[in-house]
């Protein structure tokens, strides 16, 4: 017969070792129907209790943790005469899992409450106007004039500059433009008032390169960047004002080969390796010989050349690009800056810079380059390379 024992406590079982058949488990006072529906139901109104999810986690130790009273009870199962396991094991199970299930419910619950309360909180309305600091960029044209006189630079020129309220001496008579020349008229040039007094806006920036020979100090390497005026309608494609770059030199020996040579290196450098020029045979009053100069083609490098297959847009399939122009110093021009031209020789070029700036980074109307949008500068934050 088991002894029946009524004042067995869990603490007693607790100092027991193994399994004891001396004891009932109906006994065993946590493990009692009644102790244990009292332990799911502390749960469960604990767990419906928490409020947030670290509530949650405290009633999760308490009550389903190694200290929590099913886990104790479940405990004194393993103590239990086989007889009775099966019956205890049960309703403790049941328990365990009606307690978790209640714990995971409510969790799942407590997450969803959580993420919607933080889509709330953290909710951003687009729609609010802000504080906006534009980002500043410099104009495409600055950034190329920079890059062109770097390229200069790198060849051991100095760069040069000049007003550009000119008197008409240097804009003109020193560049061997006689008194009746076309391009003295009133039409192409500014004239500033009184119109006899032979002050303009400079329609080149070839005056300065007068001033720097007139200096006296050679051999001379210049490059010349600055903006020029004619009295042209704005359209898409011409300008009032617009900028030019132009170069110098004069040393003894000078020849085209030189100037070949000089146009081919800023070709290369601007365009792309490898990049030559073309010079076609032209006029100007202020060189001898004179020369256009064009580019090859940077972008099909003559390819799309008769091939109907593949238009090249740049150049029109023709290979190459009107750059600007060029030629040998003339003697006159020398001798009105006081060299003398069976010593020394010159050559010298000008391009302008929108124009550049079109064919090279696809700008289409000029317009946009003078507006001063910012959106058209910031189009280039990245540079004009
Ligand atoms: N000064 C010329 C112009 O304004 C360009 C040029 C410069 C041509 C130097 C030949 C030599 O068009």
């Amino acid at each position: 017969m088991p002894v029946r024992s009524n004042q067995f406590t869990r603490l007693d079982l607790g100092a027991m070792s193994g399994p004891n058949t001396n004891y009932d488990p109906v006994e065993v006072a946590v493990l009692r129907p009644a102790a244990v529906e009292a332990a799911v139901n502390d749960a469960v109104a604990a767990i419906s209790a928490a409020a947030t999810l670290d509530d949650l986690k405290q009633v999760r130790l308490a009550h389903a943790g190694d200290k929590a009273p099913l886990s104790l009870a479940n405990r004194e199962i393993g103590a239990l005469p086989p007889a009775a396991k099966a019956d205890a094991g049960a309703r403790v199970g049941r328990a365990r899992a009606v307690v978790k299930s209640a714990l995971d419910e409510r969790e799942a619950q407590l997450l969803i409450e959580r993420d919607s309360a933080i889509l709330v909180e953290q909710a951003v309305d687009v729609t609010v106007p802000v504080q906006r600091r534009p980002v500043g960029a410099q104009h495409p044209l600055s950034l190329l004039m920079a890059h062109i006189e770097d390229i200069f630079l790198a060849m051991g020129w100095r760069i040069a500059e000049g007003p550009e309220i000119e008197h008409e001496w240097f804009n003109f008579d020193a560049l061997n433009l006689p008194a009746n020349h076309p391009a003295r008229s009133m039409q192409d040039t500014f004239f500033i008032e009184p119109a006899d007094a032979g002050v303009l806006l400079r329609t080149h920036t070839s005056p300065i390169q007068i001033r720097e020979m007139l200096k006296g100090e050679l051999p001379l390497y210049i490059a010349c960047p600055g903006r020029v005026f004619r009295s042209d309608e704005l359209d898409a494609t011409h300008l009032p004002f617009f900028h030019q770059i132009e170069g110098l030199a004069v040393d003894r020996g000078l020849t085209m080969a030189h100037l070949k040579g000089a146009l081919d290196h800023f070709a290369a450098a601007m365009f792309g390796d490898g990049l030559t020029t073309r010079l076609r045979p032209s006029f100007f009053p202020f060189t001898e010989p004179s020369a256009e100069v064009d580019l090859q083609c940077f972008v099909c490098r003559g390819a799309s050349v008769d091939n109907p297959q593949s238009f090249c847009r740049t150049c029109k399939s023709e290979g190459w690009i009107e750059w600007g122009g060029a030629g040998m110093v003339h003697p006159n021009v020398l001798r009105a800056c006081g060299i003398d031209p069976d010593s020394y020789s010159g050559f010298a070029f000008g391009m302008g810079i929108e124009r550049a700036l079109m064919f090279r980074n696809g700008v289409r109307d000029l317009r946009d380059v003078i507006e001063g949008d910012m959106r058209f500068s910031t189009n280039f934050l990245g540079g004009v390379l």
